[in-house]
């Protein structure tokens, strides 16, 4: 499963590529007011740090509005992937474009109809919200099963990207449910290095280092 960073934080972007472990990250308009930065210009210093795709999202409603949006957008960089919200004039937008050459990620899944319908419409990959789904009382690994499954049995090949994820638990389930890409935000990425055994497995090897001389 790839691992995408779901963030415009400049430093955590830098940290988790020094990790060596990036494949993308994505964004949106929330992560980006939470930066208080301009959007374009915000996307291309990400573009520098990571080589993969970069999620930007589209705030137009109408079809038309939409694609003049998604086409400006692309513009700004080869590695951008243009993210739209799950409606129907999002799909007809999402058809057009795609057949275009570029790339979308529909957003705001909150089911495999809307999913399987993304996929028809020619996405690149749909981001289903899980931790959104098990707020209000869903089963948001059993939605990633489902869609998975679809698209296996489909022989679609959009991909699932896992979103919404709000611990490091999630991350593993997304992966055994069979998404092709989790969307992980940074604290919870850094939060996957932890172990209390891995610390006191290292302090033990310090202490023992210090009774021989070291090479
Ligand atoms: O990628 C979508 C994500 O940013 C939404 O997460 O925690 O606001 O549901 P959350």
């Amino acid at each position: 499963m790839k691992i995408f960073l779901d963030t415009a934080n400049i430093e955590d972007i830098k940290r988790g590529a020094a990790m060596g472990v990036l494949d993308g990250i994505t964004t949106n308009p929330s992560l980006l007011a939470k930066e208080g930065v301009e959007y374009k210009e915000r996307v291309l210093e990400i573009a520098k740090i990571v080589d993969g795709p970069i999620s930007a999202e589209c705030i137009s409603e109408t079809t038309e509005e939409l694609i003049a949006e998604a086409f400006r957008i692309a513009e700004w960089h080869e590695n951008i992937v243009v993210k739209i919200p799950f409606t129907e004039a999002g799909l007809a937008a999402t058809n057009q474009i795609t057949s275009e050459g570029i790339k979308v990620n529909t957003t705001l899944i909150f089911s495999p109809n809307q999913a399987l319908l993304a996929a028809k419409a020619g996405s690149t990959y749909v981001s289903p919200f899980i931790g959104r789904l098990n707020d209000a009382g869903h089963d948001g690994m059993e939605v990633i099963r489902e869609i998975a499954d679809i698209f296996n049995q489909s022989e679609l090949e959009t991909e699932v990207l896992t979103a919404s994820i709000r611990n490091p638990r999630d991350v593993i389930d997304a992966a055994l449910s069979g998404s092709h890409i989790a969307t992980i935000p940074p604290n919870v990425l850094f939060n996957m290095i932890n172990h209390p055994l891995t610390d006191k497995g290292i302090d033990l090897f310090l202490a023992d280092a210090k009774k021989y001389s070291p090479v």
